[in-house]
């Protein structure tokens, strides 16, 4: 099939990568020229694991290609996806500018039968409003019918291959059966069985990724609260995770309890689905909760080293480890290192940093306030208090003497629970986790 997907960053370019990778022509379509330019080189604008060899492969093949002018590739095109990003405006509410500019320009080019799909996060309505556009602008045009589909994303960044390859389902919102031909065709080479295939009306699967998304910051600040109240009472919070993860109508994901939730994602989507209960006179209670636990989470580690060290953190210096939202990518949107750094920084810390991938984009963030040590053992070789913030790999596997022999410091901050606290006690350090006593 001829396909073309517009907006060329996480989830464009992984849909388009992979969907030429089980044998289409693909083509990508972005305005950042930059970012098209160093695309057509093979060279990636995000890490991702993996994308970086699919994307040279598919380049090689033939199969994939960039550009800013998607005007002939629209015209070819058997399928359409608007992957372009759908930031939060000042009230919470989705912004759908990119979304609608997209639907226009595709408008402009389309021929023929051409499917239409909204990749992109997007408000209930959306769906309806570009296929407005299409009526209206392509449709009078002789031998154009166009069909707008939803089909939400569900990949989570740092393991976005593997979650497109082999989704768990995949969500696809129509009421036409030559739509639906058209998605199950694509989509038959990513899964096991046609009964992963969830077909359903365009609203209900519009509602579907920001119920997701909701549910999981859902289950991410209720056990944050949980741990807050493990460190209160004396429990921990491993122990209540294990009780309640084995039952079988609870199960064990997504009961980590941390320093709260970022990412492009579920901060943006659980205000823009309490944007559209408001608009809807529906108050989402339990989402207000979720965003204002999380608010407070993302501070902890900043509230627990004043508790430490005073509120006047003028000659300490504060080592983090890890800045990206999460491990396996360089995202920095809406990370909870920014707002602990931000901290630290007004009670007049020394803040060092150090990312396997991010420090880049965390200097883009937060600019020269912090320094950016280039490996973990220097951000801690000087450092008053360590505090865990991202859990890559590298540092899970950090054992505790390790630690201990590159710096002089025994205070530790895990703020994401990966660290064995007698071993780290045993080694001389003095460990604070969340919600683990
Ligand atoms: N990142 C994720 O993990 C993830 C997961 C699931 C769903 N989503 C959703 O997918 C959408 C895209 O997210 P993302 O993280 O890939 O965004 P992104 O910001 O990484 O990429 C968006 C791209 O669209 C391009 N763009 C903007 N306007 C354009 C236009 N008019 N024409 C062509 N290109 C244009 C931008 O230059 C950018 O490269 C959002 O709605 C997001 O909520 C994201």
């Amino acid at each position: 099939m001829n396909v073309v997907v517009i907006g060329s960053g996480y989830v464009g370019l992984v849909a388009g990568a992979c969907f030429a990778h089980s044998g289409n022509q693909v083509t990508c379509v972005d305005i950042d020229v930059r970012k098209v330019e160093r695309l057509r080189k093979g060279e990636l604008p995000i890490y991702e694991p993996g994308l970086d060899r699919l994307v040279l492969d598919n380049l090689a093949a033939g199969r994939l290609s960039f550009t800013t002018d998607g005007s002939l590739a629209i015209a070819a095109a058997d399928a359409v996806f608007i992957a372009v990003g759908t930031p939060p405006q000042e009230d919470g509410s989705a912004d759908l500018s990119h979304v609608l500019a997209v639907a226009t320009e595709t408008a402009r080019h389309v021929q023929g039968f051409t499917v239409v799909v909204l990749k992109s996060t997007v408000p209930i309505g959306t769906c309806d409003k570009v296929a407005t556009i299409l009526r209206e602008r392509a449709e009078v045009r002789q031998g154009v019918h166009t069909i707008v589909v939803s089909n939400p994303e569900f990949l989570k960044e740092g393991a976005a291959l593997d979650d497109f390859f082999h989704p768990d389902r995949v969500v696809i919102g129509t009421g036409s059966e030559r739509a639906r031909a058209v998605m199950a065709e694509l989509y038959a080479p990513f899964v096991r069985d046609r009964d992963q295939l969830l077909f359903m009306d365009i609203r209900s699967a519009e509602l579907t990724k920001y119920a997701a998304n909701a549910m999981l910051a859902t289950r991410i600040s209720f056990m944050n609260e949980i741990a807050n109240l493990c460190d209160d009472v004396g429990a921990n919070v491993d122990e209540v995770r294990r009780g309640i993860g084995s039952d079988a109508r609870i199960g064990a994901h997504f009961l980590f309890a941390g320093i709260g939730y970022g990412g492009s994602c579920f901060p943006k989507d659980v205000k823009a689905l309490m944007n559209t209960g408001r608009d809807a006179g529906h108050a989402m209670e339990i989402l207000s909760a979720v965003e204002s636990v999380n608010d407070q989470q993302k501070a902890l580690l900043a509230r627990r080293v004043m508790a430490r060290f005073g509120e006047d953190l003028t000659g300490k210096t504060i080592a983090l480890l890890g800045l990206a939202f999460k491990p396996d990518t360089d995202d920095m949107r809406e990370a909870p290192s920014l707002t602990l750094v931000r901290k630290l920084l007004r009670a007049g810390a020394t803040v060092v940093g150090y990312d396997p991938v991010a420090q880049h984009t965390a200097r883009a963030e937060l600019g020269t306030k912090v320094r950016y040590a280039n490996t973990w053992q220097d951000a801690v070789a000087a450092a008053d208090a360590i505090l865990l913030v991202t859990e890559w790999a590298q540092f899970r596997a950090l054992a505790a003497a390790e630690l201990a022999s590159a710096t002089p410091c025994r205070v530790v901050f895990d703020g994401r629970n990966i660290w064995d606290a007698r071993a780290l006690r045993a080694a001389g350090f003095e460990y604070h986790g969340v919600g683990r006593r």
